[in-house]
């Protein structure tokens, strides 16, 4: 078993100890331990198969969205057990927010994209102001400000992405969680949204799923690099194999396979 390394964080948002991930009888992820530090970005690196996207779930608990998906260990969300009785798992999804790989705005108005999700959580203040501060905080506001009333789905992808970004944020959450957010974006929509990242940071925290080595060094802070090895059946289980600052994930890793991931010699 590998033991990850793993940096010296003080202050934790989101914890996983011991994470287990099944989904039916396989185990899809073994023994995830790590955390996630306030308002920094932390990026999650590997394989296509390696469990970032089955982690990166159970963050706000959408796992519990796929049938068979079942979680053992902990996760915490500033020391609170996140799977603990009790907790709502709509409530956590409102804290921690989520932007998925393909830009999935609702078919309604760019407006109603944003004052939606707001209003189904109770928001009570202006409206009209909610939508441009998030649309701005987004970087879109100036591309959609005359056509509010338009459909979210007549934007370009990137444009689309930034409005998803800016639902999430309508509903203020704590923490942003992207799922190869920028993998359906041509390279200056994906500039564009890498450079909101870095403004939100410093209100948010952010955790992203890349595939793309460049965008994990250009805009997180810490990187966690998963693997996956093929049991005696033939499944894949993933796991943690390093987790630092990405500066030192990239230019001097202490695992070998990490060095071989991020040079590009891998398989
Ligand atoms: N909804 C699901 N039902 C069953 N198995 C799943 C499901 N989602 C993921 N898995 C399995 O869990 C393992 C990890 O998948 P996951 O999607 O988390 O990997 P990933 O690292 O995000 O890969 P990629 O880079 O291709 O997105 C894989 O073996 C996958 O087949
Ligand atoms: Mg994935």
């Amino acid at each position: 078993m590998v033991n990850a390394s793993h940096p010296t964080i003080t202050e934790t948002v989101l914890r996983t100890k011991n994470l287990n991930v099944y989904y039916g009888s396989s185990l899809a992820v073994r023994d995830v331990s790590l955390d996630i530090p306030p308002r920094q970005i932390v990026a999650f690196i590997g394989p296509s198969g390696c469990g970032k996207s089955t982690v990166l779930r159970c963050f706000n608990r959408t796992n519990d969205l796929i049938p068979g998906a079942r979680v053992e260990g902990k996760v915490t969300f500033h020391g609170k057990d996140l799977y603990g009785k009790g907790v709502d798992p709509v409530e956590v999804r409102r804290r921690i927010g989520m932007v998925f790989q393909k830009p999935n705005p609702f078919p309604k108005s760019i407006y109603e994209n944003i004052a939606f999700g707001a209003r189904i959580n109770g928001y009570k203040g202006n409206m009209d102001e909610l939508v441009e501060t998030s649309l701005r905080k987004a970087a879109i506001w100036d591309e959609v400000k005359d056509k509010l009333k338009q459909s979210g789905l007549g934007l370009s992808g990137g444009q689309q992405q930034r409005l998803c970004i800016a639902r999430a944020i309508a509903i203020e959450p704590e923490v942003i969680l992207m799922d190869e957010p920028c993998s359906a974006l041509d390279p200056i929509s994906t500039l564009r949204v890498e450079e909101l990242m870095q403004e939100l940071k410093e209100q948010y925290t952010i955790v992203i799923v890349t595939h793309n080595m460049q965008q994990a060094t250009r805009v997180s802070d810490y990187t966690a690099f998963y693997n996956a090895e093929a049991t005696e059946g033939g499944n894949k289980i993933g796991y943690l194999v390093e987790y630092a600052p990405t500066e030192q994930v990239f230019n001097n890793p202490m695992e070998q396979a990490t060095r071989d991931y991020v040079s590009g010699r891998f398989g």
